[in-house]
């Protein structure tokens, strides 16, 4: 291929998001090496590199820290991103006894060195389980929102993907990382690497990554706090759990928060006074927040492009109907 060409289409690399085409960048270098083509490859790899760890995978603000992001030693991945303060979602309506759960974990983390001079520790490993689309990685990044910690996600995709042997130093190059460092260390959908472990060829490879996960997690004592997110908890070992400090289940929400969540999401849209509330949120019983603001939405555009405003039940009750599939 051309030359300028190739340096081009590098250049439009995304930054962190896609690993298969950074995999196959990395094999043109290689291939453009083996043909003798050393001045090209070198040129292609300075833009690869430049492209991984361009500003946007960076934190911004006031949350730089004096490290890098560590990456797999082969194709230079991030093995964690970073989420920049101002996309943290943190407006949450959940049941008081979790909301009183997850605001201890904030008030022992903000009260942690009046806690530390009578020999007490915060809570600072925390699982969140129950059904998809109900908080739970909403709850890590509020946490974060509410304590002015960085808030960075492990990569899994990244952390497994690599060659045999490697995953188990990666896991433990992001713990070293963070080892000094104050933040949010979010492990989302956590499974993922127990999944990994039953459906992998190479299970031998795998259980040594969970046992490497399970002793980091047992020696993890950074200034900042570890939170572990799933919707399957039958399926993580049993030996993981015992690695917390908290485990909390955020349920489905009940019939008083999924009007709070209805309201709270048609709150700058003007609605009905004839909305039968208690109806509707008998009829959103069993549906997940998620669906419950995505409905929300879904009436809200209906009315605002039909120039239909304001809001009324019906535009709720279609858009119920059409959300009733993924909504139980
Ligand atoms: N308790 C809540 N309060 C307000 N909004 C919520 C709540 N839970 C979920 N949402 C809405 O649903 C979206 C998805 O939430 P989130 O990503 O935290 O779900 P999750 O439990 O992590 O789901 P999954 O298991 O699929 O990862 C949020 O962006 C938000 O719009
Ligand atoms: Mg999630």
């Amino acid at each position: 291929m051309n030359q300028s060409l190739l340096k081009r289409l590098f250049k439009t690399i995304p930054s962190e998001e896609s690993l298969d085409l950074v995999k196959v960048a990395q094999e043109i270098i290689s291939e453009e090496r083996k043909k003798g083509h050393t001045n090209l490859a070198g040129d292609l790899e300075i833009i690869l590199k430049k492209r991984l760890t361009r500003e946007s995978s960076k934190p911004k603000g006031k949350v730089v820290p004096l490290h890098d992001i560590p990456t797999d030693k082969r194709y230079k991945i991030p093995l964690a991103k970073y989420v920049d303060r101002e996309e943290l979602r943190h407006h949450m309506i959940l049941p008081a006894s979790v909301e009183e759960k997850i605001r201890r974990i904030e008030d022992e983390y903000a009260g942690r060195e009046r806690l530390a001079h009578f020999g007490l520790k915060p809570r600072k490993k925390i699982l969140f389980y129950g059904y998809p689309g109900c908080g739970k990685s909403m709850s890590a990044e509020r946490i974060a929102w509410n304590l002015g910690l960085p808030f960075l996600k492990v990569r899994f995709e990244a952390v497994i993907s690599s060659f045999l042997g490697e995953s188990a130093g990666n896991l433990r190059g992001i713990f070293d990382s963070v080892a000094d460092y104050p933040c949010v260390l979010l492990l989302d959908e956590f499974d993922y690497i127990g999944k990994k472990r039953s459906n992998s060829n190479d299970v031998g490879e795998m259980h040594r990554v969970v046992n490497i996960l399970l002793n980091l997690m047992e020696e993890y004592s950074s200034p900042g706090i570890l939170i572990a997110t799933t919707n399957l908890e039958s399926s993580l070992d049993t030996a993981l759990f015992r690695r917390f400090d908290d485990v909390i289940e955020i349920p489905l929400p009940s019939e008083n928060e999924i009007l709070q969540l209805l309201k709270s999401t048609l709150s700058s849209i003007k609605i009905s006074n004839k909305i039968n509330w208690k109806k509707l949120a008998e009829r959103l019983n069993g549906y997940s927040a998620a669906i419950i603001v995505k409905i929300a939405q879904d009436a809200s555009k209906e009315a605002v492009l039909k120039q239909d405003l304001p809001v009324n039940e019906l535009h709720l009750l279609r858009a119920i109907e059409e959300n009733k599939e993924t909504g139980k």
